[in-house]
């Protein structure tokens, strides 16, 4: 890999992405291209520049953009509106333009260029009602997957790629579905390589949690700088569940599918946390509580929006069985680095995070 373009390259995970290729693979060109949209990236272009990542404002709506990056051996393909709720009563045009025609855009200059693609995509392609009928047990602080399951790709481990597809899943979820089945098509007919990362909830340092994504670090920041939170649907009681993944574990896979490209091209691979990485809202409270040492007012609004999850839990066995990789931090890590994070920058995150 002589140059590598990581789109979304100054967001949460791309930064990451950027970095870490780059200190890997130290003879490799890494270039990040982000078009700033996201409130708080900009915070991370010192971090790319001292990290010998070149930084390209560009959108990846424009095909221009792309091509002034020039030839790339791989595209690690970052950028999104990542939010669930992008296009509930508004218009949908910034998803369907970002994430779908914006990462067909992509492709083609993967195409052009013969590049190999890694794509960001998402847990939120399984459908939002067929997750929500799954049978559960309310359990104190949290909600559990009940064990006996009849829908496949349902286990005690988790949601694996075999679940069920048929049904609604959020503009988000389907413009990663779309890209992905055409990504698929691009590998198949112009025998591109590429790998995708179905992944659940990624936390971590220099994340910019706001109300409608990046809950984690949203989560740690009302409890460092203050201010409130809500518990949100499923009765207000917090007993949503989710598995983190912590960004440097997250890292860590993406450089292995870098190395063992010709070997993973083609898979589609559930990444995250996992059970043992599984939190609810209350529990990553009383966690919060315990690092921070502070109390915040927790408001309670029982009806679910639309698009909310019960429970969701990464079954990463396929991921684990082709490259031995398994995630090394838990939740707790994950929301410790985070409140350290916010610590050592308050001043400057006060006006960015948690909007
Ligand atoms: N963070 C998570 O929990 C999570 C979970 C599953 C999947 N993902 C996927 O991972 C990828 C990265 O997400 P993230 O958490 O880093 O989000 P992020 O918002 O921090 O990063 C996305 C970056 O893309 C940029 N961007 C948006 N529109 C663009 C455009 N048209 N052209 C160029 N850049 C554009 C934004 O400015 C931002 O810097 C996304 O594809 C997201 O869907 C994230």
């Amino acid at each position: 890999m002589k140059h590598m373009l990581v789109t979304g390259g100054a967001g949460f995970v791309g930064s990451w992405v950027a970095l870490g290729l780059r200190a890997r693979l130290p003879g490799a060109r890494v270039t990040a291209l982000d078009n700033l949209r996201r409130r708080g990236s900009e915070l991370n272009l010192a971090r790319l520049r001292s990290g010998g990542v070149a930084f390209m404002h560009g959108d990846i709506r424009n095909p221009e953009d792309l091509e002034a990056v020039g030839k790339a051996d791989l595209i690690v393909e970052c950028s999104a509106e990542p939010s669930v709720l992008a296009g509930y009563g508004e218009s949908p045009a910034y998803v369907l333009n970002t994430n779908l025609t914006g990462t067909l855009h992509c492709l083609e200059h993967a195409r052009r260029h013969g590049a190999a693609m890694i794509f960001l995509s998402t847990s939120r392609v399984y459908p939002i009602e067929t997750l929500n009928a799954l049978p559960f047990e309310e359990q104190e602080t949290r909600y559990e997957l009940a064990a006996a399951q009849a829908t496949p790709g349902v286990s005690e481990a988790g949601i694996s790629e075999r679940f069920p597809m048929e049904g609604s899943r959020s503009l988000y979820g389907a413009t990663k579905l779309c890209s992905e089945l055409i990504l698929e098509e691009y590998l198949a007919m112009y025998g591109l390589r590429g790998i995708i990362n179905r992944c659940g909830v990624i936390a971590g340092p220099w994340q910019m949690g706001k109300t409608d994504q990046g809950v984690a670090a949203l989560w740690a920041a009302r409890h460092v700088i203050g201010g409130r939170l809500d518990y949100i649907g499923f009765g207000g009681a917090g007993k949503q569940v989710r598995d983190l993944l912590h960004i440097e574990d997250l890292v860590d896979l993406i450089a292995h599918e870098v190395e063992h490209l010709d070997a993973l091209s083609g898979q589609t691979f559930n990444v995250g946390g996992g059970r043992t990485g599984s939190v609810s809202l209350a529990e990553m409270t009383a966690l919060c509580r315990e690092l921070t040492g502070k109390q915040i007012e927790i408001g309670s609004v029982p009806e679910t929006r639309a698009g909310d999850i019960r429970i969701y839990v990464t079954d990463y066995g396929k991921v684990a069985a082709a490259t031995g990789w398994r995630p090394q931090r838990d939740a707790r890590a994950i929301l410790e680095d985070t409140c350290r994070w916010i610590t050592d920058h308050r001043d400057v995150l006060a006006e960015v995070i948690g909007e």
